[in-house]
């Protein structure tokens, strides 16, 4: 399937990569990359480095020639090749402005492929069935012949996968199942210890990060309870602190 060809107005670029936090240790891919402006402004005023792939030679001749003139040939790189073939395993920040079938047909890749806690950023069109984690809208300097005076942009990070059943063992509480329901970046955490009610009420995940807050009984009195760590693909860990007592690390491995 192709797109047509339609620029993303410079102020637009500039806020795709400020939404994704693009710095110096990313690496950025525009799926669709038109006169690689996305890339080249990645490499030149945010210090990344980046892949741009078109399926139209010219534009992607036409990429290579712009960004030696930025100066930035050696930190970018444009290739003739499908967005739905591109490998995005090496990508920290994707940016797409495509059409909404061409999106959603991306949207398995980018939670398959890309790392946790890597960023996506859209232009106009969205993923529909993964809720953002934010929208922005800019102004336009001029007005842009299909978004009008204002763009709108769409940013999501990717999550990790906490989905499924973990097990710690914590000197305060004894054994510590947990039974994470996760849609995508949206989590819930059911909490069962060694006979003491183990009540999680509000669950975040971002990118790798987890964190959440809730109650427990301990010595028959129900205390607030709070943990911040990070999901691996093989444990979650980080501090749990109980009211009134110091942080303890808590470490759950998977439940086999
Ligand atoms: C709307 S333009 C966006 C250009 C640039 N990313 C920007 O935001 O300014 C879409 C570009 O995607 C290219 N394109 C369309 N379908 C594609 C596909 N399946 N794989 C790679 N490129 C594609 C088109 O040739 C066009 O240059």
């Amino acid at each position: 399937m192709r797109a047509p060809f339609v620029t993303t107005p410079d102020e637009v670029v500039a806020e795709m990569l400020a939404l994704a936090g693009t710095g110096r240790d990313d690496y950025v891919i525009d799926l669709g990359s038109g006169d690689g402006r996305i890339v080249i402004a990645a490499a030149q005023r945010f210090g990344a480095r980046g892949l741009g792939v078109d399926l139209d030679e010219k534009l992607v001749a036409l990429s290579r020639e712009n960004a030696r003139r930025a100066g930035v040939a050696e930190r970018t790189e444009f290739r003739v090749q499908d967005a739905l073939r591109t490998d995005l395993s090496r990508a920290s920040v994707v940016t797409i402005y495509l059409l909404p079938q061409l999106i959603n047909e991306l949207q398995p890749r980018v939670l398959d492929d890309m790392q946790p806690g890597a960023r996506v950023v859209t232009h106009a069109f969205y993923m529909q069935s993964w809720k953002p984690d934010a929208v922005r809208k800019v102004r336009l300097a001029q007005r842009h012949a299909s978004q009008g005076d204002e763009s709108t942009i769409y940013l999501w990070i990717v999550p990790a996968k906490a989905r499924g059943e973990w097990q710690a063992r914590l000197p305060a509480i004894g054994d510590l199942k947990l039974r994470i329901h996760q849609n995508f970046q949206e989590i819930e955490v059911e909490g069962q210890a060694d006979a003491r009610g183990f009540l999680v009420e509000k669950a975040e995940l971002r990118g790798t990060a987890i964190n959440w807050s809730g109650t427990l009984e301990l010595a028959g009195r129900r205390l607030e309870q709070r943990f911040s760590g990070s999901v691996r693909p093989d444990r979650i860990e980080g501090e749990l602190t109980i009211a009134g007592q110091d942080p303890v690390r808590l470490m759950a491995t998977r439940v086999p």
